[in-house]
């Protein structure tokens, strides 16, 4: 499907091209301008090089919803500029132009909108939630939750390099795993990171070695696709809550790694079972090769009563091959960027070593904010996100029950997306495109699927202001409803 990063690459496909697009329209076309801009600007990172057979006409239009003239009208005028070239035969290609072969590099549309900072007016894409305001007041006024001589503590006695973490943040991070999620830690089995981002990143690029194979679910959270693609991971999708494939996968497969978000499942918001999570640990004590990553970044975010059953870790405290990712990105703030893993003592000193070559460690004095608050406004916190949370689902849920009853979705138990199945609907990589055109962002399932065959569905994330999630579902309505732009 996707073309592989750096291979010889001798043609797109229209899909694998779509992925790489990203936002490149907006309702204030010239749509031919704005694709063969967008082309362009692919062809200058590397991440089109040179002599890339493009999609023909007729199969980038069906992909991208438009019509075969807007795509004939693109290429031309990427001709007029020198970035494409056709002969009679051989389709159009990209020209000649200066790449290195490290610039060659596929993001994740998942990722695109934050990396060109293209803004739409209803954005459900990223699940990124505002800043809870008492983390807010303690970044303005850290002397609100730090005493002076915990502030000079890290200010003036250290030199500010932590490639592990701030050890007051790690001891606050171990402490809340202890008492909160039964796992009993030790400050030296935790590492901070710069969000469960890179705690994923970090994991893969320790445990997993280019070729060989992880498993995750499929459909997962597309920013772990991304890491794993990166890393040259050969990836193995089993369905969410099916332990017995999984079992199976790790059986045939052999991987170095076992991604999985077993409460709050990104998309489908889906809690495994107590019962599925002993057997998970079963597995996981009689394959002690392979790195089972419990990511636990939505775990937080409830959108019932129910109280959550053990991670994994709790099941098995000691068990060797057992790494818990976590993240504040959820309940406090993304921009904080605080993320973690626990796993035993082995696992963190290499994990602190790649972070050591990529970083150095995050920054020093927020970290010791965050302690503060982790210690002492952590339930708070949680309290006032739930109610923003269930706001935002409460407002979408019921604009798509009424302006979209034909889509099919289960309610959530927890986390800040809904997977929607859209009958009838055989590509919703086309559907986003019209959809962004209708200025609503969502993310097309292929772009959370293992094998990119989750087609038929969405990811609409709830974090948008409850407005704006009325006037989204009533824009995807119209898309939905609407016919091929020109
Ligand atoms: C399951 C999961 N893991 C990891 C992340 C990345 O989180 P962070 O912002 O802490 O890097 C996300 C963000 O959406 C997520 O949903």
């Amino acid at each position: 499907m996707t073309v592989p990063i750096g291979g010889q690459v001798a043609r797109i496909d229209g899909a694998a091209l779509v992925d790489m697009l990203g936002r490149w329209s907006t309702p204030d076309g010239p749509l031919y301008r704005l694709l063969s801009a967008r082309i362009a600007r692919l062809a200058d990172t590397g991440e089109l090089p040179a002599g890339l057979r493009l999609p023909p006409e007729r199969e980038l239009a069906a992909a991208l919803n438009v019509s075969r003239n807007t795509v004939a009208l693109a290429y031309q005028l990427l001709r007029d500029d020198g970035m494409a070239e056709s002969r009679q035969g051989s389709g159009t290609r990209i020209g000649p132009h200066r790449t290195t072969p490290a610039a060659v590099h596929r993001a994740n549309g998942l990722f695109s909108g934050l990396l060109a900072g293209s803004a739409v007016a209803g954005d459900l894409t990223m699940a990124a939630v505002a800043c809870a305001p008492q983390v807010a007041a303690a970044l303005e006024a850290p002397a609100s939750v730090l005493t002076e001589s915990e502030r000079s503590r890290v200010l003036t006695s250290t030199p500010g390099y932590f490639p592990a973490g701030v050890p007051e943040l790690r001891a606050a991070i171990a402490a809340m795993l202890t008492s909160r999620h039964g796992i009993p830690t030790t400050a030296e089995q935790v590492i901070v990171t710069t969000g469960a981002q890179q705690a994923l990143d970090l994991l893969i690029r320790c445990e997993l070695l280019p070729g060989q194979a992880a498993v995750t679910e499929d459909p997962t959270f597309p920013g772990a696709l991304d890491a794993l693609h990166r890393a040259g991971a050969r990836l193995v999708g089993v369905p969410p809550g099916d332990v017995e494939r999984l079992a199976d996968a790790v059986r045939a497969h052999a991987p170095g790694l076992v991604y999985l978000i077993p409460t709050h499942q990104n998309p489908v918001g889906t809690v495994l079972p107590t019962a599925a999570r002993h057997k998970l640990a079963e597995l996981a004590a009689r394959h002690p090769d392979v790195t089972f990553a419990d990511d636990m970044a939505m775990a937080e975010v409830p959108l019932t009563d129910a109280p959550s059953p053990p991670p994994l870790a709790a099941l098995s405290p000691h068990q060797p091959n057992i790494a818990t990712i976590g993240s504040l990105s959820k309940t406090y703030w993304g921009g904080l960027r605080t993320g973690w893993v626990r796993a035993p003592e082995g696992i963190i000193a290499r994990l602190a070593a790649a972070k050591a070559a990529a970083d150095l460690g995050a920054t020093a004095y927020q970290q010791a904010v965050v302690a503060a608050l982790i210690s002492q406004r952590h339930d708070e916190i949680l309290k006032w996100r739930a109610e923003w949370t269930q706001l935002r689902y409460t407002a979408l849920a019921s604009a798509l029950r009424s302006r979209l009853p034909g889509w099919i979705w289960t309610p959530p138990a927890g986390g800040l997306t809904i997977w929607a199945r859209l009958p009838g609907v055989r590509d919703t990589s086309a559907f986003a495109q019209t959809a962004l055109r209708h200025g609503v962002a969502v993310i097309p399932g292929r772009l959370a699927s293992v094998a990119g065959n989750a087609n038929c569905c969405v990811r609409l994330a709830f974090t948008a202001p409850p407005d704006v999630l009325t006037a989204a579902a009533g824009a995807l309505a119209e898309a939905a409803g609407g016919t091929a732009a020109r």
